[in-house]
């Protein structure tokens, strides 16, 4: 769950690893380091926490004359996050520098045989194993592309791995197997890294690899082979649409700010083609070749978790499809029993996550039906799935997901329409009317925006000394009191729990007093008087409430009412969602915290 980024041009190439760097600390940021070659030696200059410790370092250090390099940011697995055990980390003496994403399983059973052979180990981490062992294999093989597949062919786990080594001055040697790495193609220079952002200002052609392919690039040609017999693969350059305009804050505090204002336009993008408002028609074209499934399961984490949980109510509501919702890590040491008529839908925003890609493999090791939704393009769950729906939510940069879940929830929404349509089980006018709405949200989003960060910003004063909070919701209310209390918790470092507004009783209310706000979601449905009742319990034990709402509620001692616009039934979560990001935005700055990086979290959760 690191970056990596690797550098081969015309350069100066440390400026250009840090630059990447900076765009891939999403991935970890523990620590860091660069590793390059100049007047023919290899430098190696490593820091201890955020990346400004690494720029200052390298301040004191000349650097401006390497053209190529490796860098990489580092989320600890194997050994603290200390200097020793950041990256890269040299093989043999210096013959090699490496960088290294992902996790070695058998680096116990290499070391012990690297360490009978004499190798000197630096620090406790599985990459060292590897890097000592491709300068083993150096000793038989005739070149070091060789022996960096020889060392890698005795690798088990997973990897994306950089290497550069004064051997071959120009070149940067990259490989992966079950974690991202996509090359970058210049004019003059190449690149390869963990995610495209960190090598956009400089090209948007890049090459998606597979596992089991290594790549060798210099400043004015690039190479993918195989992994297994060198042999040269040919692969299809694709241009990237995306600017770096979305990689950047565009003036807004943090990427956090940024990407929950984006939204409107992201409800935009992802509604495009797929709603038709004169034939008030969905269209999921990626789906025409696949059957009505009779079950839908749902296996995602986090905060992907969250909308399916949100997608599952309107999938049994609106298309009338059985759903469970599976959380990945669970459902794959289940031994679940999928049926045979059953489609499994994977969320994944990085497409990375190493549980879900894992339930996913699971499901077709069973020869069952895969569809993911994602939205990072290339990556490996988009690769494997049987069907992909890309939520075309664009780069979401900060580690809380935001505008990556609003995408989700709406490809769910547009899922059960769809769904419902090819049923026959919906009738025109409410399809229209579904359509016309979804078509307004950008716009009603979009002008309430403002209002609500204002409204944010004095409820987060407000509440600031809170230790605790629970969210409320019922039903498609009740993934989103989850995900409500997830953000919170995550940016704020406050405790905070999401509960089913009926369970309240059955344990929970017991922790109420004037000192354990309640932050309650009733929307104006069917269900708005059972959630008004359980608030009224909570009131009744002196807890204060911020009532999220889009009905006229009269104002009572010790409830903060805020309204939001109003939508049809689901579509309110929308505005409610927003609004609950908002809040947890504003609490976290207003406390200091760190918003876009909080602490022991990463954005790609690419290890179990
Ligand atoms: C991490 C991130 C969350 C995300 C979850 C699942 O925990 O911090 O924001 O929801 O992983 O990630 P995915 O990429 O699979 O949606």
């Amino acid at each position: 769950m690191c970056g990596i980024i690797g550098y081969a041009g015309h350069r100066p190439a440390v400026p250009v690893l840090i630059e990447g760097l900076s765009r891939l600390e999403y991935r970890g940021y523990d620590s860091a380091g660069v590793g390059f070659i100049q007047d023919g030696h290899l430098h190696i200059i490593k820091a201890e926490g955020r990346l400004s410790s690494l720029k200052a370092k390298l301040e004191k250090h000349p650097c401006l004359l390497a053209v190529n390099g490796i860098g990489h940011t580092r989320w600890a697995t194997h050994g603290i996050p200390t200097e020793r055990n950041a990256h890269p980390h040299l093989g043999g003496d210096g013959k090699l520098a490496l960088i290294h994403n992902g996790i070695i399983e058998n680096y116990q059973e290499l070391k012990a045989e690297l360490l009978e052979k004499g190798y000197d180990f630096q620090s406790e981490t599985d990459t060292e194993v590897l890097a000592h062992l491709i300068a083993e294999g150096r000793k038989q093989q005739p070149d070091m592309l060789h022996a960096f597949a020889w060392a890698l062919r005795r690798a088990r786990g997973a990897y994306a791995v950089a290497m550069v080594s004064p051997e071959d001055p120009g070149t940067v040697f990259a490989a992966r197997l079950a974690a991202p790495l996509i090359l970058g193609v210049g004019t003059g220079e190449h690149f390869v890294a963990s995610d495209i952002p960190a090598f956009l200002p400089y090209t948007r052609d890049v090459v998606f690899l597979q596992d089991g392919e290594i790549v060798r690039i210099n400043d004015c040609s690039w190479q993918v082979l195989s992994l297994s017999d060198l042999s040269v693969i040919d692969k299809k350059i694709q241009t990237i649409n995306w600017d770096m305009q979305v990689a950047q804050k565009n003036g807004y505090k943090h990427f956090m700010l940024k990407e929950i204002f984006e939204q409107p336009h992201v409800i935009e993008e992802c509604l495009s083609g797929r709603i038709n408002l004169k034939t008030g028609t969905v269209s999921l074209p990626e789906l025409q070749n696949l059957p009505i499934p009779e079950r839908l399961r749902i296996v995602a984490c986090g905060t992907s978790f969250h909308a399916g949980l949100w997608g599952q109510y309107l999938l049994e509501q609106i298309a009338h499809i059985p759903t469970v919702c599976d959380i990945a890590s669970e459902f794959r040491y289940r031994n679940p029993v999928i049926g045979n008529n059953e489609m499994t839908l994977v969320i994944s925003q990085s497409g990375e996550t190493a549980d879900t890609l894992a339930a996913l493999r699971l499901v077709h090791a069973q020869k069952k039906t895969v569809l993911g939704l994602c939205n990072v393009i290339g990556s490996s769950i988009t690769r494997e799935a049987d069907a992909v729906i890309y939520t075309q939510a664009g780069p979401e940069i900060s580690v809380a997901s935001t505008k990556a879940m609003t995408s989700q929830m709406l490809v769910m929404a547009l899922l059960a329409l769809y769904y419902a349509q090819r049923k026959g089980i919906i009738d025109l006018q409410a399809l229209n009317q579904a359509a016309k709405l979804l078509k307004n949200l950008p716009g009603i989003l979009q002008e309430a925006l403002p209002d609500m960060e204002k409204t944010a910003e004095k409820l987060a004063v407000q509440f600031s000394k809170a230790k605790d909070f629970f969210y409320l919701g019922r039903g498609h209310a009740y993934p989103l009191a989850l995900e409500g209390a997830l953000k919170l918790k995550e940016l704020s470092y406050i405790h905070a729990e999401g509960y089913a507004s009926g369970e309240m009783k059955h344990g929970p209310i017991a922790l109420i007093d004037s000192a354990f706000p309640t932050f309650a979601l009733a929307f104006d449905d069917d269900l708005f008087a059972k959630t008004k009742s359980n608030i009224e319990e909570v009131q009744a034990r002196n807890g204060s409430v911020i009532l999220l709402t889009d009905r006229d509620v009269n104002p009572e001692k010790g409830m903060h009412i805020w309204k939001i616009p109003s939508l049809y039934g689901p579509f309110t979560s929308f505005l409610a969602l927003s609004a609950m990001q908002l809040f947890s935005y504003c609490m976290a700055d207003y406390l200091g915290k760190d918003v876009d990086q909080p602490r022991n979290l990463a954005k790609s959760v690419t290890v179990e």
